[in-house]
């Protein structure tokens, strides 16, 4: 039996929605049709895919304008006589066709800091307790499809905030580090919160709905990461250290290191970027009194340390690189 179906064709100068009539049989997958498509008519149709089997992460398009997996799309979920249309993802740079650039996504793998284990003990002498493999596991189903990327507003309609978003993929990269009981570096949550943009997210849980591994990115990953940032800052002994000591006996005392991290998280130079705080604690293993006491704990408020809230709407300072524009839009 023959469907239709919309394909958008073209490259970075631009393109358009092409329509097709293809030939679909019981069981197959939107993959499949593209497979046939180019065996047929378009043998010059640009499409990345490697597993047809939902493992590789590659084949990631819009269907409907649903960011899906096209070997998981079963063509049994669509009505009889509904056209299917497939568009690339929208987020990222068409290159040609349904391949898009999403080199964007490495370029944050890079900037997060790796696993560092603990000094003293060599790779095959890591132990750890079965529970604390199980609470990771879930974010090591990651198949770096970058749907939950494509998806999620803060880069889909703000390109411009790309720079300071490293966005949901690498949300649960840190959580899962952070969870790690042999993980060494510095406060994962304090560093996605300063350095991957974690407050940009307003946990709308798109990234979520979209993840074909059904991995719960907001309420098991985002969510705990930017409670536990605000338990920090919150703290009633730091309040109490805010209470007791002068800002300048602050600053004097607040840690502060770049050691271990790459990027434009390391600090920029002339720039307001503040770099990533320490490790909360001391060389012994226990919290620093200072850490306590510190102006900033948990990483920067994006709104400035002495800001009350509601705010005003003037007075939101919203990133963005068009001084045109005007405050909060
Ligand atoms: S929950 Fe946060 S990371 Fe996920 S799509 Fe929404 S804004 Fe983006
Ligand atoms: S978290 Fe889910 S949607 Fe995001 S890249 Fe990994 S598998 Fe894909
Ligand atoms: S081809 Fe590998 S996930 Fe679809």
């Amino acid at each position: 039996m023959k469907r239709r179906f919309r394909v958008w064709r073209g490259d970075a100068s631009g393109g358009d929605l092409r329509d097709f009539d293809v030939e679909v049989n019981e069981g197959e997958v939107v993959l499949d049709i593209i497979h046939r498509l180019q065996a047929t008519e378009t043998p010059d149709l640009a499409c990345r895919w490697n597993c047809k089997a939902g493992k590789c992460g590659s084949c990631s398009m819009e269907i409907n304008g649903k960011p899906r997996l096209g070997c998981m799309t079963r063509m049994s979920t669509f009505e009889e006589n509904e056209t299917i249309t497939i568009t690339p993802i929208r987020t990222f740079p068409v290159i040609r066709d349904l391949v898009t650039d999403v080199s964007f996504n490495y370029e944050k793998a890079r900037e997060t800091p790796a696993f560092a284990p603990p000094a003293g003990v060599a790779p095959g002498e890591y132990r750890m307790q079965q529970v604390d493999v199980e609470r990771s596991q879930e974010f090591r189903k990651c198949i770096e499809c970058f749907l939950c990327q494509n998806t999620c507003h803060v880069i889909r309609d703000h390109d411009e905030n790309k720079p300071a978003f490293s966005g949901p993929r690498y949300f649960i990269r840190a959580a899962e580090l952070d969870m790690h009981p042999l993980d060494s570096l510095e406060d994962r949550k304090e560093y996605a919160q300063s350095s991957q943009g974690l407050g940009f997210c307003n946990i709308t849980k798109c990234c979520t709905e979209v993840c074909p591994e059904h991995i719960k990115i907001t309420d098991n990953a985002i969510i705990p990461m930017k409670e536990r940032v605000v338990d920090r800052r919150y703290d009633p002994l730091v309040w109490l250290g805010r209470k007791i000591f002068r800002r300048d006996q602050l600053e004097n005392m607040a840690p502060s290191s770049t050691v271990g991290v790459a990027g434009t998280s390391g600090g920029v130079p002339n720039s307001s970027v503040r770099p990533p705080e320490n490790a909360p604690t001391g060389p012994d293993g226990h919290l620093d009194v200072s850490e306590l006491l510190a102006p900033q704990q948990g990483g920067m408020s994006p709104f400035g340390d002495d800001m009350t809230f509601p705010m005003a709407p003037e007075q939101v300072t919203y990133h963005h690189p068009d001084p045109d524009r005007p405050a909060g839009h």
